[in-house]
């Protein structure tokens, strides 16, 4: 039996808009058998061990399966494969919960099957299927990368992040589904827009490589798809609102959202105590994680036969 930890993804961080992500030590575990039955199998379940049921055209481990199968042909076997996944963290809150499960199946079959796949042939398969790189590329890689698409060929690079700096995650009881949170940003951006991103996104690089979570703040305003998404939701818009007055260390919107995603170099308690008070006093129901950047990107262990 495979068995592979994938971890949460934090896309665009402000101004890296479809470009930026980051890795977090939060996973999704998957699990691939191939037994003696015909039987093929997908059984999925949330962090409360409930059965998770997804209409076929939704369900992305299919999806990638039938993606790798029209590859290889000849070498994955459907009949009597299993495929068992626990999911620790709710979906459509801007995780990368897609990337999770296009990635986590990629490397299963890859294994299982022994196709012999490296991270570049892997890479562009989950390209082909989740259409951007920002977070499958940090849930195979870890670390905070930078993903780039010319030409349709993807480049990248990884960064290691210090564990020095910790995340708090305010996960709202809010689902946003990534393709309409991508209408609603238009096809136009405004010069002034992009050339601020374009400033923005190159500090945000520089803090993180040279783990300054100062230089982070400075760059984190981004001017192309936040705000739009922000109001979507007339609560979350007010609790982004009302952080951006009382939090000194950066924060995002996560991928498309509901998450916001904060770093800091210091204890949380005192700002959860506060996150949470002004979260229940806009309704806004929620799950709160610490947590740290993963940077050691997907972990596959060969457990058993
Ligand atoms: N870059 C993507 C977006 C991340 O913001 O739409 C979500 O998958």
């Amino acid at each position: 039996m495979i068995k592979i930890k994938v971890p949460a993804t934090s896309a665009n961080l402000g101004p890296g808009y479809d470009s930026f992500g980051l890795a977090l030590n939060l996973f999704n575990i998957y699990e691939f058998s191939q037994k003696k039955d015909d039987q093929f199998n997908i059984s999925i379940k949330d962090s409360n061990n409930k059965i998770v049921n997804f209409k076929k055209e939704d369900n992305l481990i299919l999806k990638t399966l039938l993606t790798m199968k029209e590859y290889y042909p000849d070498q994955i076997e459907t009949k009597g494969l299993k495929i068992k996944v626990d999911l620790n963290y709710p979906l459509d809150r801007g995780l990368g919960s897609s990337a999770n499960a296009i990635i986590g199946t990629l490397c299963g079959i890859n294994e299982i099957f022994n196709l012999e796949l490296n991270n570049k042939k892997i890479l562009d398969l989950a390209l082909q299927i989740e259409g951007h790189p920002d977070n499958i590329v940090p849930a195979l890689l870890g670390g905070f990368t930078i993903s780039q698409v010319e030409k349709g060929q993807l480049n990248y690079e990884k960064f290691t992040v210090s564990k020095k700096i910790n995340i708090l995650l305010f996960i709202p009881n809010l689902e946003i589904k990534t393709k309409n949170a991508r209408k609603i940003i238009g096809t136009k951006i405004d010069i002034n827009a992009a050339s601020q991103n374009i400033a923005n996104a190159s500090l945000v690089t520089a803090g993180f490589i040279k783990n300054d979570l100062d230089l982070i703040k400075k760059g984190s305003k981004d001017y192309i798809h936040q705000k739009k998404r922000l109001s979507l939701n007339n609560k979350l818009n007010m609790f982004f609102n009302e952080i951006s007055k009382m939090i000194e260390s950066p924060f995002f919107l996560s991928g498309s959202g509901s998450t916001i995603i904060f770093l800091s170099k210091k204890d949380f308690t005192e700002k959860e105590e506060i996150l949470k008070m002004k979260a229940k006093d806009l309704g806004i129901v929620n799950y709160l994680i610490e947590t740290q950047v993963n940077n050691q990107g997907i972990i596959i262990n060969k457990v058993g036969d």
